[in-house]
């Protein structure tokens, strides 16, 4: 080998082509050709593994290079052309495994089953709820509030428990009196139609991404993901223990393993979490599980770790600057860029074939810088 790769050098055209590098190959080899055999080897073999080492850096140098520029590109073109959807359907699933009907009857099933297992409140005595923060309630802090969940019991259900008087949107001010005051339904899920929203609209472009939902409660967006939506993943972080028991259990029983994982856990345990998502979710999370000093570290710690994917999504109820304002909390948020998703909201439901009373404009999107 070592012979022939001195005869190409010697070569004439070689040499010619080559420039002046070529010549002082050449001329070196020429010296070599002149020692004793053993020193030959010796120097050819030097000379072969720097050549080797040159280009073993220059390649893995072109390698980087091209990796960095592609995902700084990658993010640039994700910030710049970040649209939730072009195109949705609510009839067809964008769910690689599942159609939309066998989406649709495995999510009532699951509800369904949620509503065998929970109490009517669907709040379980494992968890001790705080008062409200007043931001989030449209009324006076003094006003009476009822804990729902919407993705178990919708607006229907919640009529039908009303006139069989198994709950009550209305008290009394003053006993025995017509004065009454309107009750503060409070719910601690995404409803079933706010999750399709959310998985089959203002995710339809994110394809083979991971989510993580923090505070996942009994699933509503975990199963949706894995139902309705295009991404290859999703983790749901709950620090309830009973609430990962139960939507384990769904998930075992509806074959959906392969997609949701559920960590019991604090969520300020769980940077690495965060780090892998290209999605956050973040529904009312802390307010009602956390004193205001603690929610307070709990914002400041998601924020501090969502920030350092550009181009990674959040998905919040309500606005970030309402939470952060009911807690009195100044965070630098400009590195998150609000989405305008009004006509994503009136195209899903103009698309719906019933009328909806969920509030989607509440649901806020927004892109990291
Ligand atoms: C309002 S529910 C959100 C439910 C669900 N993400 C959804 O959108 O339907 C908030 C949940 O967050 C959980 N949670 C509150 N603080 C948490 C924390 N620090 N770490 C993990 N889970 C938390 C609560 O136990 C509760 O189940």
């Amino acid at each position: 080998m070592a012979m022939s790769i001195t005869k190409s050098y010697a070569n004439g055209s070689s040499k010619a082509k080559g420039g002046d590098t070529r010549t002082d190959l050449y001329d070196f080899y020429s010296t070599i050709d002149k020692c004793d055999s053993n020193s030959q080897i010796q120097l050819r073999e030097m000379v072969l593994s720097f050549l080797l080492m040159v280009i073993r850096n220059v390649v893995g140098f072109v390698h980087s290079s091209t990796q960095y520029f592609y995902t700084s590109w990658w993010q640039l073109h994700q910030l710049e052309s970040f649209s939730p959807t072009s195109d949705f359907n609510t009839n067809n699933a964008e769910s690689e495994s599942h159609d939309y009907e066998d989406s649709q009857m495995i999510l009532e099933a699951i509800r369904e089953d949620l509503r065998e297992i929970l109490p009517p409140s669907c709040v379980l005595e494992s968890e001790s709820l705080k008062p409200a923060q007043k931001t989030l309630l449209c009324g006076d802090s003094t006003d009476l509030v009822e804990h729902v969940d919407s993705f178990i019991y919708d607006e229907d259900d919640l009529d039908i428990a009303c006139s069989q008087g198994t709950l009550s949107r209305h008290y009394c001010t003053t006993c025995g009196s017509k004065a009454v005051k309107e009750i503060e339904l409070i719910s601690h899920s995404f409803s079933a139609n706010e999750v399709k929203y959310i998985c089959k609209c203002l995710l339809s472009n994110c394809k083979g991404k991971i989510l993580v939902d923090i505070g996942s409660r009994t699933g509503a967006v975990l199963y949706g993901v894995a139902l309705f939506s295009p991404l290859k993943r999703c983790i749901g972080v709950e620090m309830n223990g009973d609430f990962c028991k139960i939507s384990q259990s769904m998930v075992d029983k509806y074959d959906l393993s392969e997609k949701i994982s559920i960590v019991h856990d604090d969520i300020i345990n769980c940077p690495q979490l965060l780090a892998e998502a290209d999605v956050v979710v973040m529904n009312n999370v802390f307010d009602f599980y956390s004193d205001k000093d603690s929610q307070r570290k709990l914002w400041r710690f998601c924020l501090d770790e969502i920030k350092k994917k550009s181009g990674r999504l959040l998905i919040t109820y309500p606005e970030v600057s309402t939470a952060l304002a009911g807690l009195d909390m100044l965070y630098d948020t400009s590195f998150l860029r609000k989405l305008d998703l009004s006509d994503q909201v009136e195209r899903y439901e103009k698309s719906l074939k019933t009328q909806n009373d969920d509030d989607l404009d509440a649901i806020n999107m927004y892109i990291v810088k």
